[in-house]
């Protein structure tokens, strides 16, 4: 991206940021490619907010809540040419956004065409005016930008060819799913014990496929559709513990103390390099997907030096009981190799490291190189078998997500 920030006029930018999507495999077909070399993005962000930050392939937050939390954002440009290129649009086609803002409304609106219909929903007045604002100003009246409730989709201009949800969701609202084509695509952010998955979502029998799985991160849902998750402060704000479930049992007291003993290490054989982060996202998921306790820690990293060292600060994958708890670890090898451990806290510090390290191994074994898991979705009340072996059933109120590892060498 240097080239875009030694340039100054906005084409200049968004040029360099559609070469730059291209360069990086985000972008992979000329109409989304256009797309993001016409929509002038600096007109969906706030006026504070300079062009080449504007033109940065980094998410722009619009709005916060009280206590400073994220309420709306312009996504980041990467994960926006996912979606698009998921949606696999032609001109024509009819396309609802949950979730508004105008610059991504935009871009569906550019490869859809003069025929094709763009309605973008979002729950929050404020971002309806400005993206009304700012499609009206880059030329796009043609959107139709609805305030309401996501979770009811947009019956009006109903069925879809693509429904686009650009904000975290816990669950599959019907509406979605009644308001969908019957060969439509169902792109989603979905919160899957606290690890979000961008899905790109067809029909298959009376549930659906998910044919990609990409780590993000979104603003949650609000409305009918807010899900909350657990949220365990063990030391203040600087450890908390997320459980995006309601039947786990924990005593928070207990792991709160469980924080103050002795920090057990335990290291395993498998390694990885600089290069290879991407595994993190699978060996994320895969340790989610046990059926067993589980949540996710986010630590200040400053203010728990020597205490904590998770492998992740935000979204930690932790393996807990009642009264103990042990988080993923990295710790260097050399200047390119770390090595994969545990830490853990608590009576049962010494069970629950070495299960994390026996995980570790048998993603290592038969995972980490693999074609990743096969997820579904099954609506509430439909019959359809869940695969073989399901590692993980989330259980929604209006659907349940099956996750099913394959065995060694099976393809996906
Ligand atoms: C990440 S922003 C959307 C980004 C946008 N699509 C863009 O052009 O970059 C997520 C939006 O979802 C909205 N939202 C949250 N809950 C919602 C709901 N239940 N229905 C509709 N919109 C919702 C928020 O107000 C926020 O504006």
């Amino acid at each position: 991206m240097d080239s875009a920030v030694a340039s100054t006029s906005p084409e200049q930018l968004r040029a360099a940021l559609a070469t730059h999507l291209s360069e990086t495999g985000w972008i992979r077909t000329p109409a989304a490619r256009a797309a993001f070399r016409t929509v002038p993005r600096h007109l969906f962000v706030p006026a504070t907010v300079a062009l080449a930050a504007a033109y940065a392939d980094d998410v722009v937050i619009t709005e916060r809540d009280p206590g400073g939390r994220a309420t709306s954002s312009v996504s980041a440009p990467w994960l926006q040419a996912h979606m698009l290129e998921q949606a696999a649009l032609r001109p024509g086609a009819r396309v609802l956004e949950i979730g508004s803002g105008g610059y991504n409304a935009a871009l569906i609106a550019e490869v859809v065409g003069p025929d094709g219909t763009v309605v973008t929903v979002d729950i929050d007045a404020d971002v309806v005016d400005r993206a009304r604002t700012g499609l009206d100003r880059a030329g796009y009246r043609q959107v139709t930008v609805v305030h309401g409730d996501g979770e009811y989709g947009y019956q009006p201009r109903a069925p879809y060819d693509a429904i686009i949800v650009t904000v975290e969701a816990a669950d599959l609202p019907p509406a979605w799913l009644a308001q969908l084509a019957p060969a439509g695509v169902l792109i989603v952010p979905l919160r899957i014990r606290n690890m979000t998955r961008c899905l790109t979502l067809r029909r298959h029998e009376d549930h659906l496929r998910a044919t990609t799985a990409l780590q993000c991160g979104f603003v949650p849902m609000r409305g009918d559709g807010c899900t909350p998750t657990r949220r365990l402060a063990l030391r203040g704000d600087d450890v908390v513990l997320f459980l995006d479930d309601t039947t786990t049992e924990v005593n928070p007291d207990a792991l709160a103390s469980a924080l103050r003993s002795v920090r057990l290490e335990a290291w395993s054989p498998a390694t990885i390099t600089m290069q290879e982060g991407s595994a993190f996202e699978s060996l994320h998921l895969w340790l989610a997907s046990q059926s067993r306790p589980f949540g996710v820690l986010a630590v200040d990293r400053e203010r728990t030096v020597g205490l904590l060292d998770p492998q992740d600060r935000f979204v930690c994958p932790t393996l807990l009981i009642a009264d103990s708890f042990a988080y993923l670890a990295v710790r260097r090898l050399d200047d390119t190799t770390w090595q994969f451990g545990a830490h853990g806290f608590g009576p049962a510090a010494h069970t629950l490291t070495a299960d994390m390290l026996d995980l570790i191994t048998v993603w290592d074994r038969e995972h980490r190189h693999g074609p990743g898991p096969k997820i579904t979705v099954h609506p509430t009340g439909t019959h359809s078998p869940v695969p073989d072996r399901p590692h993980l059933l989330v259980t929604r109120r209006h659907a349940t997500v099956c996750i099913a590892w394959p065995d060694a060498g099976e393809p996906r």
